[in-house]
């Protein structure tokens, strides 16, 4: 009966798909697995015994008012109970050590394809909605797995064994009573098709959620800075509104249906105690047989209900298990080779051949870029600000793929490389620097954790940062907080400076690696780059001009197209060129000092 109700609620094949789907992840310790499923076979059945024994107690004792061999039942009954909760407990156990090694197996694969994952993916989803999908969906998908799966056992077998004592005690009485009882379980097979547009919405208000505390944590300076407090709060309430009301209509939608199946079971219980007396005044049954049936009829109602709700939490794990294998079978947008080449060294330099690329479709941010830069070279990209600068570095190791032709090290496509081999030769700087949760010292190891003391003295001072680590009372054991955020922004610029400097790659990129730097201490960086690059490939952008100028050659990248491309004296040679221009509005402007560099700042 319950059987019909459930296979109504989910078809066999998402049963059979979802668990297989689940299988490489249970199959580690599936002997465990299937005891605690196992398990439920006797912790369902035992609830039928306690009702069984009623019958016997009943006529002989309550009845025959004879006192011959009662002794037996009550310590039956114990040590039934005793059983039970022994079991109960091993249930309990193997149901947590289970359900944990699952959730840890998921959430640690749905963890390594996180990290993996391409840039692309961050530009297109929230925050919030990364810790739900990766971490919310895998509880949900592995609780509704093996605990729901192994409840709905336990409560298949409780009632299939109750039903047993309803039969035993009187078939016609059983009749009667599974009539009732499914018609009083019957709406809750509707409840999935209640729930699923309002489950559906508060999904959605829990990633807005979550994002808006991301936003608040990262933004709360901006937050104070324009007064943002009430468009903050009245957003998060408003979203706190929505999640009420929708868990207001979840219970408006449902919340019924517990008083109708009480008052449905109320009319059968009536039904049955009237027929029970009868069929005893009749003599077709004993009132041991009755007071059986009725206990086991009472206790048939909770599993019998539960198996229900269950599979609504069966069906949610299901949704959820959806929702983790779309993110598990993505594929990732950046292939990579079977057999990559690999990339000892680079020896010759970097070749953009015909680069085309755009974030969106139809929206192309490159047009075909054709560059040629040798090892031991410095090219500067400069242009205004949204030309693609930024996007044509971010090409080389990987963050996206060309739309159209392609990058080439050696004279081989960086496709044909492994990801990590070609982002081994690569050390990137740019404005905004992320910097981890920790010291000074383990943020710039990162650059390459096998380095000495030494060598990070020396990265450090490279990057103009030994006079202010000497000012630190613990120095390089210096706490930075979260993202860095003890550390003014030229600082942490040179601690990732420094993280480049160490990992001493032989393709070097720096976008705006110095902006947050004064004067001085750019000139003195930037000395120390052109020093430490020597024989490495450079890219570098930068706002102020002045900085470029020892750059082997400049390219000037002009709304996608690289438009310029010389020595800077070349460039000036240009008469109404683009750098000449720039250089100019910098340099040469009849404008006060302190304005001019405000102008180089707006023009990059
Ligand atoms: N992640 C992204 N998704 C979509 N469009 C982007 C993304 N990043 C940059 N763009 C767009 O690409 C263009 C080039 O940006 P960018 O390379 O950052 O310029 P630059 O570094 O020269 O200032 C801009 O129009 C910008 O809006
Ligand atoms: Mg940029």
């Amino acid at each position: 009966m319950k059987k019909i109700d459930f296979r109504q609620m989910m078809d066999k094949n998402q049963f059979a798909t979802n668990y297989k789907r689940m299988w490489p992840f249970i199959k580690p310790f599936w002997p465990m697995a299937l005891l605690s499923l196992l398990i439920c076979v006797p912790v369902g059945s035992l609830d039928a015994v306690i009702a069984l024994f009623l019958k016997p107690y009943t006529d002989v004792v309550v009845v025959g008012k004879s006192m011959e061999s009662p002794w037996y039942i009550p310590i039956l009954i114990v040590g039934f109970t005793t059983v039970q909760g022994l079991l109960n407990f091993g249930g309990a156990y193997l149901n947590a050590w289970v359900g944990g090694r699952l959730t840890m197996g998921l959430k640690a694969r749905l963890y390594e394809k996180l990290v993996a994952i391409e840039p692309s993916y961050f530009d297109t989803t929230t925050s919030g909605e990364v810790l739900f999908r990766f971490n919310s969906d895998a509880e949900l998908a592995c609780s509704g797995l093996l605990g729901n799966l192994k409840s709905f056992l336990t409560r298949i077998f409780s009632s299939v064994a109750l039903i047993g004592v309803l039969f035993y005690n009187s078939w016609q009485l059983s009749i009667l009573a599974i009539v009732i009882l499914v018609v009083a379980v019957a709406p809750l097979t509707k409840v999935k098709k209640l729930l699923t547009s309002l489950v559906t919405r508060n999904n959605s208000c829990m990633f807005q959620l979550n994002t808006t505390y991301n936003e608040t944590f990262s933004g709360n300076r901006t937050i104070a800075a324009y007064n943002l407090q009430d468009r903050q709060k009245s957003r998060f309430n408003s979203l706190l509104n929505d999640v009420f009301d929708l868990t207001v209509a979840m219970t408006r939608r449902t919340a019924w249906i517990t008083p109708f199946m009480h008052f449905v079971i109320s009319i059968g219980l009536g039904l049955a105690i009237a027929m029970g007396s009868w069929l005893i005044v009749q003599g077709t049954i004993s009132p041991g047989n009755f007071v059986s049936f009725i206990t086991a009829l009472l206790m048939l109602y909770t599993p019998l209900k539960n198996i229900t709700n269950v599979a609504v939490s069966v069906q949610q794990s299901f949704l959820a298990i959806d929702r983790v294998f779309s993110i598990l079978e993505r594929p990732c947008s950046l292939q990579e080779k079977q057999n990559p080449v690999s990339l000892p060294a680079v020896r010759h330099g970097i070749t953009f051949e015909h680069v085309c690329f755009s974030y969106k479709k139809g929206v192309e941010v490159l047009h075909d870029i054709n560059l040629d830069v040798r090892v031991g070279e410095m090219l500067a990209l400069v242009g205004n600000s949204g030309g693609g600068k930024s996007t044509l570095v971010s090409l080389i190791p990987r963050f996206y793929d060309v739309t159209r032709g392609s990058i080439k090290v050696d004279g081989t496509d960086i496709r044909d490389f492994a990801l990590n081999d070609l982002r081994q030769h690569i050390a990137m700087v740019f404005q905004d620097n992320f910097l981890f949760d920790g010291t000074i010292k383990e943020n710039i190891l990162l650059g390459n954790p096998s380095a000495t003391d030494e060598d990070v003295k020396k990265a450090l001072h490279n990057a103009c940062l030994s006079e202010f680590i000497d000012s630190l009372e613990k120095g390089v054991d210096t706490y930075i907080g979260e993202r860095g955020i003890l550390l003014s922004g030229g600082q942490k610029q040179r601690v990732a400076i420094a993280r480049a400097f160490l990992k001493n790659a032989p393709i070097v990129i720096l976008d705006e690696a110095t902006s947050a730097l004064d004067n001085k201490s750019e000139e003195i960086v930037q000395r120390a780059i052109d020093n430490l690059m020597r024989d490495k490939t450079v890219f570098v952008i930068a706002h102020r001009l002045s900085t470029v100028k020892n750059a082997n050659r400049i390219a000037v990248i002009h709304e996608g197209n690289l438009a310029e491309l010389g020595t800077h004296e070349e460039l000036m040679a240009i008469p109404g060129g683009q750098y000449r221009t720039l250089y100019n509005m910098q340099f040469k402007a009849p404008i006060h000092h302190g304005e001019a560099e405000q102008k180089a700042e707006e023009v990059a």
